[in-house]
């Protein structure tokens, strides 16, 4: 049997007419007119002024990190219930990532704890650096709030919107908060470059600055000079090619995406034990992975039942993000609040949630999961 994977490439079919061009022309590295066109097109679309194509989200990260002055010994507040991107880079720049927990209500960072903390931070005269807050599974936080707060407290904000490109926050794409954003083209993301990402901001100094610490930080000379340590961290003009096609078909990649999830409540939604990764008033998500709780004592499985069940299919499914505060290479940081993650990452499960994959494959999904329930429930049908 075809294995199934959770998120695998999708390609548009135009992405080889693209790096073709980039062939013919032999721009094929290091940068070249599609890295201009994927930087503007990409930007037009978040709605935001400048963006810096780079060779990952993580990059991305980095650099925002370091263009915020964050340096060793200051605090940077993360989300916990993330991938440990974020707080990689944090610690990248030898400062201290202090983590702050969700809500329950978006499963993003709190911001309730967010404002406890900025202002606790305020009284003991150290407010954190910067805050990065990320766009869990294809959901925007509450940006509303939470830029409110960090203009109140002069705090930084970056927005890590890597899994949340197409999503909405009030009339806001994501990518378009804080004073700079985040965007990742990993193979497994809605759209990809096979691997890249991209810095986006309103402030064009900043980007300026992102491209040239990006490609080593050569100062103008004729010969290599530099006053300042530079990265090697740029996108190559035959991977931008590649982001140009698929970003042409980011509406349908959300559209599909949310029709797969949509499948899912109505394949699953009856099953005592299942619910859903909410959707926040605010905003649209993009669905990025289809993300189920499982109450192991209503559902009679646990989410690793599951996980085995689908595996012995060949099907790919994973728990959710385990917090980072829960992981041993960040056991020494401070955590804000509590309790919450923890809870949604012991029930969680990200099932198959590809924009390529089959109406067969959902419902065998569907299947799997239906068979594996032990629960009592009214009118079961199966
Ligand atoms: C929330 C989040 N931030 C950052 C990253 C890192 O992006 P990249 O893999 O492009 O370095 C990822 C995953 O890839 C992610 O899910």
């Amino acid at each position: 049997m075809k294995r199934v994977y959770l998120s695998p490439p999708d390609m548009s079919g135009r992405e080889l007419e693209f790096v073709q061009d980039a062939f013919a022309s032999n721009w094929i590295a290091p940068l070249g007119p599609h890295v201009d066109g994927f930087e503007r097109e990409m930007a037009d679309y978040v709605g935001v002024r400048h963006a810096a194509a780079l060779s990952s989200g993580t990059a991305a990260l980095h650099l925002a990190l370091i263009l915020s002055d964050v340096s060793e010994g200051d605090e940077v507040l993360c989300s916990s219930f993330t991938f440990s991107a974020s707080a990689n880079a944090v610690v990248y720049q030898r400062a201290r990532p202090v983590f702050v927990d969700s809500d329950a209500a978006t499963w993003n960072m709190d911001p309730d704890l967010l404002a406890e903390e900025l202002e606790s931070a305020a009284k003991r005269g150290k407010t954190p650096k910067a805050v990065i807050a990320v766009d869990l599974y294809g959901q925007c936080a509450d940006y509303g709030k939470i830029e409110t707060l960090c203009d109140r407290f002069g705090v930084t904000l970056i927005e890590d919107a890597a899994e949340a490109l197409g999503a909405t926050c009030g009339t806001g794409k994501a990518g378009s908060f804080g004073r700079m954003a985040v965007l990742s083209f990993n193979g497994n993301k809605i759209i990809t470059t096979s691997g890249g990402g991209m810095l986006l901001s309103g402030d064009g100094k900043l980007i300026e600055k992102a491209r040239f610490l990006s490609t080593q930080a050569r100062d103008p000379a004729p010969h290599y000079q530099h006053s300042t340590i530079g990265y090697n961290y740029r996108m190559s003009n035959v991977l931008a090619a590649i982001g140009r096609a698929q970003l042409e078909v980011i509406e349908e990649r959300v559209e599909t995406r949310r029709k797969i999830f949509e499948k899912y409540v109505k394949g699953l939604g009856d099953l005592p034990g299942v619910s859903f990764m909410p959707e926040a008033s605010y905003g649209r998500s993009n669905r990025w992975l289809t993300c189920i709780l499982v109450d192991p004592r209503a559902y009679g499985a646990t989410r690793e039942d599951i996980r085995l069940a689908l595996e012995s299919e060949n099907i790919e499914s994973r728990p959710l993000w385990k917090p980072m505060h829960m992981q041993p290479v960040f056991a020494g940081c401070r955590m804000v609040g509590g309790g919450i993650s923890d809870g949604i990452f012991e029930k969680g499960l990200c099932l198959p949630s590809g924009s390529s994959l089959s109406a067969e494959d959902v419902e065998r999904v569907i299947a799997i999961l239906r068979i594996c329930c032990k629960g009592r429930r009214e009118n079961r049908s199966d």
